[in-house]
């Protein structure tokens, strides 16, 4: 079987520095060609050289594709994890994940704000087989180490976290979740592997939605699982290939194109961020800037052990309630109204009645006069102009 041999090939690349681990790990050229950039390869199944003699390993798509593997050996090295695995969406990646870790019985424990889709699937879907959870402030130790019950098999992390920007400090839950003999699950979509390496902080599988900063354009939807551990890589493997919900190839390839220049855009977001959130701390019409770089944010000092720098994404709450902050979002004209985040044009979005209208009504409900930004990389003087002028 495809697997082992080439995925774990990170290793060769565990000495170079982020940047070029982005450019280099899994595209290698073409062995026939000597293409610099991996092909496309757009095929269902493999030509074999008499019954079970496959050439490169590769048998059926579904099982393994060669441009899937050059995207889940880069997955690996990014995150210096054992194995990566990209999957449709980064919702089939979180599905793969707890349908592999848990059984009937099980109980998790998942952060009081996340994303509303990872809810959801808790909620309505892997509950319905019989999965509980509590709902912790992951943010606070104690009230984490207090949800976790004989039956916990997970916890699960985001950081920073959607849409609050909450920060959790990764070592030290993954230091009760030892204790506890459990995994630790982090979401490190809005970090991304530049900013924040969950697994050298003690967790042991990392998700993505690499529809976010990985493919950063806005153009794919994806999704990855990358484990610290070679044992759990496997069989998340096999349950990949079990339930079907792989990366495309040319959907593999877009993310992989998208990687090369993550770092320069995580540069950018940060820097980007950091000015549009100088100017709206300083606004009449703002109540509350929520982002991690600044000084009295709670999670600041964690944040500032944990990441590189704090990231494209803001949230902030204006005068005026709901209607206010609907308004906002309804006149900015460079910040495109949209759901998503982390691509190279800024967004701008109400999380109450778009991405997190799913947790209406739940311990994850979100504030009503909250706006999140997820801040491009285009010139910061027209961000600016723009939110100027839509907070009016
Ligand atoms: C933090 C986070 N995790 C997971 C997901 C789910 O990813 P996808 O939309 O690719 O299924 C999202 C999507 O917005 C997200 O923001």
């Amino acid at each position: 079987m495809v697997g082992t041999t080439l995925l774990t090939m990170s290793d060769q690349h565990s000495h170079q520095n982020f940047e070029t681990r982005a450019i280099h790990a899994g595209n290698t050229a073409d062995p026939l060609t000597g293409a610099v950039v991996p092909p496309i390869y757009q095929v269902s199944t493999y030509k074999q050289d008499g019954v079970g003699g496959l050439r490169g390993g590769y048998e059926y798509s579904r099982s393994a594709n060669p441009t899937r593997t050059a995207l889940e050996e880069n997955l690996a090295a990014l995150e210096g994890g054992r194995r990566g695995l990209a999957f449709a969406s980064g919702l089939a990646a979180e599905d793969c994940l707890l349908r592999t870790l848990l059984s009937p019985g099980d109980h998790v424990v998942i952060p009081n704000d996340a994303y509303g889709g990872t809810f959801r699937l808790f909620a309505k879907v892997v509950q319905r087989w019989g999965v509980d959870f509590s709902v912790a402030n992951t943010s606070d130790i104690a009230a984490v180490r207090a949800a976790v019950n004989d039956r916990t098999k997970l916890i699960w992390v985001e950081t920073p976290s959607n849409p609050l920007l909450g920060i959790t400090d990764i070592e030290a839950i993954a230091g009760v979740a030892r204790h506890a003999g459990v995994k630790l699950v982090v979401d490190n979509t809005f970090a991304s592997p530049y900013l924040q390496q969950p697994l050298a902080l003690g967790a042991d599988v990392v998700v993505h939605s690499l529809t976010k900063y990985m493919g950063g354009h806005s153009d794919v939807v994806g999704g990855a699982l990358v484990t610290a551990d070679e044992a759990l890589g496997e069989e998340l493997a096999y349950h990949q290939n079990a339930m079907g919900a792989i990366a495309g190839p040319f959907d593999s390839w877009i993310v992989l194109r998208g990687i090369k220049t993550l770092a320069v855009r995580m540069d950018r977001h940060s820097e980007n961020a950091e000015k549009i959130v100088e100017m709206l701390t300083q606004h009449p019409k703002v109540t509350q800037v929520l982002y991690p770089g600044l000084p009295e944010h709670p999670g600041h000092e964690i944040a500032a052990k944990q990441m590189r720098s704090f990231g494209g994404m803001i949230s902030f709450r204006v005068q005026g309630g709901e209607e206010a902050a609907v308004e906002v979002c309804n006149r900015a004209q460079l910040f495109t109204l949209g759901e998503s985040l982390g691509g190279v044009e800024s967004l701008i979005e109400h999380p109450g009645r778009m991405t997190h209208a799913s947790v209406a009504g739940s311990a994850l409900e979100v504030p009503a006069d909250l706006v999140r930004l997820s801040v491009g990389i285009e010139n910061v003087d027209d961000l600016l102009a723009d939110l100027r002028q839509a907070l009016g």
